[in-house]
């Protein structure tokens, strides 16, 4: 199918916009609808949010010491390190954790610092016989009991001291890895609420990382956090998508302190359109989403009588089922297709659903405020009892890479550049402000204001400001 012709109208950017229209389609379903789709908005204050949040070092530095040393952190998956000795380093600020799979098959996190001298162990992920460290050799096993030291009649005064490296908390949820520098934390559970209930069918234990690309990004972590918890920016960031897209129709919903989501409605135009005819919806989603199941656009026409939301969600049905080994014919629509999209505080989002999952991690740069390290990876089910393919190795971009380098990416990419040259002028624009505050749109921004009022939890600093 060539390109439908692009006739139709944007209409006046303060018209456009139903937040109801997820829960409307969801009436159209012809399968029974999961609990877990209802609308779920608490309701929110109004106070602008000082500049400070993201622009000054001091706020920073409260973070470093009260929220990053508290809080359950997505590390990576267990895909990563399937054998004993494969280790990823998660660096967070001041602390670094080696998060490693031991010769028992249990996964440990290791604080990064030789009890000798303090030599970092590992500068990086890979895979290890012992940890080793590489200045003078002190060495300790898998399990991070120590093993040997050089010239040992030398430290006889260690002797009968604990030398095991010291551990951090490690928990493992569907495959994600999760560590705790927080001895008196909650579990990983608790801290998660209700999801685990909302992605109890979704078999995310049979993922494997498909594609997995990292970059820097000249901003504050939450400033890139943000960008992906609101689809308001959709109509002027990414036109490309309107189409397709309902990004100012979005429900947005929270779950005790931690956890938020978006539910962006696909495969209808987006209410700041007028006159998108059906077959251009067809085309668009197809060529421009990157998450549905086939690109090809010009191997489709839409059946008489059906809608662009029911075509493609039969076609996701259809071949991401086959994929996955699994019947889905339970699945609804929405879950079929629709950017239904979990934020878990502090650094990491997943879109849910049966197909198009991805996943958001979100740090800051090491001590740098205006710096940090976005991971982006892609998810692919395989089927029960299959031996799962090898996950994709981590492609770190340059700074000056654009995503779109990223050909694994595919349609995401330029998607994700779009985001990007908002961030870069984010951290100048925030400094620069007169105003001295940001003001966040009551309903559309709510995850963003959840997000601060966790984070004020953590700091004691009092809601708001
Ligand atoms: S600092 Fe690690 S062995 Fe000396
Ligand atoms: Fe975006």
């Amino acid at each position: 199918m060539n390109k439908p012709e692009e006739k139709f109208t944007l209409l006046p950017q303060d018209q456009a916009g139903d937040p109801k229209l997820f829960q409307t389609l969801l009436k159209q379903e012809t399968v029974p609808v999961p609990d877990y789709l209802a609308e779920h908005y608490p309701g929110f204050s109004n106070e602008d949010l000082s500049v400070d949040r993201y622009a000054s070092r001091e706020f920073h530095r409260l973070e470093a010491t009260r929220m990053w040393t508290r809080t359950w952190q997505f590390v990576g998956r267990e895909e990563q390190i399937p054998k004993a000795g494969d280790h990823l380093v998660y660096d967070i600020i001041d602390n670094s954790i080696i998060v490693m799979r031991g010769d028992d098959g249990v996964i440990r996190g290791f604080h990064n610092s030789c009890l000798h001298r303090g030599r970092a162990l590992r500068m990086d992920g890979g895979t290890v016989g012992k940890l080793k460290c590489p200045y003078h050799g002190f060495t300790w096993s898998l399990k991070g009991k120590l093993e040997s030291i050089p010239c040992a009649w030398d430290f006889k005064h260690i002797e009968g001291q604990n030398n095991d490296l010291p551990q951090v908390r490690v928990e493992s949820w569907l495959g994600f890895v999760f560590i705790n520098l927080d001895d008196n934390a909650p579990p990983l559970a608790d801290y998660l609420n209700e999801l685990p209930q909302h992605f109890r069918d979704y078999a995310f234990e049979r993922s494997v990382i498909i594609a997995h690309v990292q970059r820097r990004v000249a901003t504050n972590w939450k400033v890139a956090q943000e960008a992906f918890m609101e689809s308001m920016h959709a109509h002027v960031t990414h036109p490309q998508i309107l189409t397709f897209t309902g990004d100012c129709d979005s429900q947005y919903d929270m779950y005790g302190d931690n956890i938020s989501r978006s539910v962006t409605p696909m495969a209808v135009p987006s209410s700041h359109t007028k006159g998108v005819v059906e077959p251009l919806v067809l085309h668009d989603i197809l060529a421009e989403s990157g998450r549905m199941a086939d690109s090809n656009a010009d191997a489709h026409t839409l059946p008489e009588g059906q809608t662009t939301r029911q075509y493609i969600g039969e076609l996701n049905r259809s071949i991401f089922g086959e994929a996955s080994g699994r019947d889905l014919s339970h699945a609804t629509l929405a879950e079929l297709q629709d950017a239904i999209l979990y934020s878990i505080f502090p650094n990491t989002q997943i879109w849910s659903g049966y197909c198009g999952n991805i996943v958001y991690r979100v740090i800051p740069d090491g001590d740098n405020h205006e710096s940090c390290i976005f991971d982006v990876m892609l998810l692919w089910r395989h089927k029960e009892g299959e031996v799962p393919p090898a996950p994709a190795r981590l492609n770190r971009l340059p700074d000056d890479q654009p995503f779109s380098a990223a050909s694994e990416l595919g349609a995401l990419g330029p998607v994700f550049d779009q985001d990007m040259r908002n961030l870069g002028a984010m951290t100048k624009g925030l400094k620069a402000s007169k105003k001295g505050a940001v003001s966040l749109a009551s309903y559309q921004e709510s995850r963003i204001r959840h997000h601060h009022q966790t984070l004020d939890k953590y700091l004691g600093t009092g809601g708001g400001k």
